[in-house]
């Protein structure tokens, strides 16, 4: 199992779905702002922003690392692959990063990254994705929390260092035979300057809006135009 795959068996005890519906819910109204028929959602979890769009009679693709995350979209009729995103192929008239994807690549990646996906936008389009601030990373993601289910028991251990956030996820998982199988894996996640944002060849950084999701401005939402 890869470290995303395992926290997409963690997420549903980490208690972020409020905060993932008012993410939805800022999402939602950007994107209102724009003319958007078709959308690539890179990063998609599980697919829930999708179903929303969809709803609206959007036109929605979306790309994740994570094979489970994957899995459930397909299960739930999503068009869904586990692909990097720079293999895909078409252009959408947005393209969306939610809930601190930009933060899982370090900055050479992630400066790639968003120059292939200025190739996937058409004329006009937008790229609107949100990172954590310093003090999201070092006040409020810094730190330990455990979830107890009976059949899943969850911990988290978060340390923040020359801006990087280790965080190691230890999950046990009771089988049919009663005993526990016990799966443990980290994920960094890398602070990233506005300046590094202002600097990408092919997007043009057109706003940047400090936000409060657990806690004061511990968030940014970025929207980029291609250039
Ligand atoms: C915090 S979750 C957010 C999921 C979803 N956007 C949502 O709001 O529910 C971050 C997601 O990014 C995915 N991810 C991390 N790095 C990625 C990358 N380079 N390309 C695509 N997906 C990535 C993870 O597998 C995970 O599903």
């Amino acid at each position: 199992m890869t470290n995303l795959d395992l926290y997409a068996k963690a997420e549903h005890l980490l208690g972020i779905e409020e905060a993932t519906e008012a993410l939805y819910d800022l999402y939602r109204s950007e994107l209102d702002e724009y003319q958007v028929k078709t959308l690539l959602d890179v990063g998609c979890g599980r697919g829930g922003f999708m179903e929303r769009m969809i709803s609206d009679g959007i036109g929605c693709k979306g790309v994740d690392l994570s094979r489970l995350m994957i899995e459930e979209c397909q299960a739930k009729g999503l068009d869904a692959e586990c692909i990097d995103a720079g293999d895909v192929t078409g252009k959408y008239d947005a393209i969306v990063s939610i809930f601190d994807v930009l933060n899982f690549m370090d900055e050479q990646t992630l400066v790639a990254f968003l120059n292939s996906m200025a190739d996937k936008l058409n004329d006009g389009g937008i790229l609107i994705a949100d990172i954590n601030t310093l003090y999201g990373f070092s006040d409020v993601a810094e730190g330990t929390m455990s979830k107890d289910r009976g059949d899943e028991f969850l911990t988290v251990d978060a340390v923040f260092q020359n801006d990087k956030l280790d965080t190691q996820f230890t999950l046990f998982e009771k089988q049919e035979d009663g005993k526990y199988v016990k799966h443990q894996d980290s994920i960094v996640q890398y602070f990233h300057k506005i300046k590094t944002f202002q600097k990408i060849e092919k997007l043009k950084l057109v706003e940047k809006q400090a936000f409060s999701l657990y806690d004061t401005e511990d968030k940014t939402l970025l929207i980029f135009k291609k250039k």
